[in-house]
This record gives C-alpha cells, structure tokens and sequence, in this order.
C-alpha cells in the first residue's frame, strides 16, 4: 500500500517536471536578431547580487527574484539589463508572467517588483539617472513616486 502511493507520488512529481520543462522551452519563442544580441550582451555580466547591505525586506525579495526568475535563463540577463525605472520592470516581469509555465503569482510579482526598483536606485543609480532624465516630465514624476513609495517601505525597517 505504502510503495503503490509512493510510486503515484513519484510519477506525479515526474510528469510535473517534464510538463513544467515542455512549457518552459515552449516559451522560447524566436527572437529578432536585435533582442538576440541585447539578451546575450546582458548575460554576459554577474549572475548575482551581494545583496547583505540591503534592507531585510529587499534581502529576502531577492531570494523570491533568483528562485522564480532562474526558471528559464540565467539570472544575470535581467541583473545586466538596461531596465532602470519603475515602469520598465513592471512591463517586463508582466512579460515574463505571462509566459507559459512561468508560475509567478501577484504576490511574488510585487516582492520582484520591489527588489528591481531598490536595486536600480543603489547598484544600478547611473543606469537610472541616466534613464530618468530623458524620461517626459509624466514618467519621471511617476518613477519618482513609486521610489519613494519603496525605498520608505523597506528603508525604515
Ligand atoms: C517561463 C520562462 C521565463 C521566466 C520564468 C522568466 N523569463 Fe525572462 N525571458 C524569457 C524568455 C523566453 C525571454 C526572451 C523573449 C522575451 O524577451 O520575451 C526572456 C527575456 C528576459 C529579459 C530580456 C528582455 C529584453 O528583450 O531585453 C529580461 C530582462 C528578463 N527576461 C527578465 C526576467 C525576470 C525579471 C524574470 C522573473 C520575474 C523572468 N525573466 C522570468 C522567459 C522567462
């Protein structure tokens, strides 16, 4: 009895594995030569972040942001990229939710969201002036919210 439900366990967690590898190639659509190049430049770059002066919050964001963005490639392609504000890390972790077999709820969504947006004001703060200041005066004022929103979120912690 015991070895017949281990067994259905086994094949469960088996046939959950190669779905989950099916979707996760599926999602693989082919890219544009451009998008090709951007991607394999951003790997090039770290896999991860010392994240130990940040805050406990954003330190524990981080682990929700490497386990769940590490599914289908490498975790320095968005750590390199050249996503700044706010509102690109929003587009872009919609993007990546969207894609089949991603398995990223709401919640994890906004601790990754909140990790990428702290860590492009401290590591990547050149990125983001940079990118700010070509902003419209909408954008940045908008980035420039939700920053604050973030940074006074976790900073007091
Ligand atoms: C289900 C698979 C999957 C997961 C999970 C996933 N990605 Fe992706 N990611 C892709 C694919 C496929 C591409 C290339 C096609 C594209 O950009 O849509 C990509 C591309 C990217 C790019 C480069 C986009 C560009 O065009 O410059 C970034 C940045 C990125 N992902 C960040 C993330 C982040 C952040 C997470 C976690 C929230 C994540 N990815 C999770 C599949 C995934």
């Amino acid at each position: 009895m015991k070895s017949k439900r281990l067994r259905a366990l086994l094949l469960c967690a088996a046939t959950l594995a190669l779905t989950r590898g099916y979707w996760a190639r599926a999602a693989d659509e082919p890219l544009d030569e451009e998008t090709k190049a951007r991607i394999a430049k951003f790997e090039q770059g770290p896999v991860t972040i010392d994240v130990s002066k940040y805050p406990p919050g954003i330190q524990e964001n981080y682990e929700v942001f490497s386990a769940k963005c590490t599914q289908c490639h490498k975790l320095s392609r968005p750590i390199n990229s050249n996503y700044a504000l706010p509102a690109e890390w929003e587009r872009y972790i919609k993007r990546m939710m969207r894609k089949p077999g991603s398995g990223i709820n709401k919640d994890e969504a906004k601790k990754i969201f909140d990790f990428l947006v702290y860590d492009s004001v401290v590591r990547k703060k050149a990125l983001y002036d940079e990118t700010l200041a070509k902003a419209s005066p909408d954008e940045k004022k908008a980035a420039e919210d939700k920053v604050k929103e973030i940074r006074e979120k976790y900073d007091k912690e």
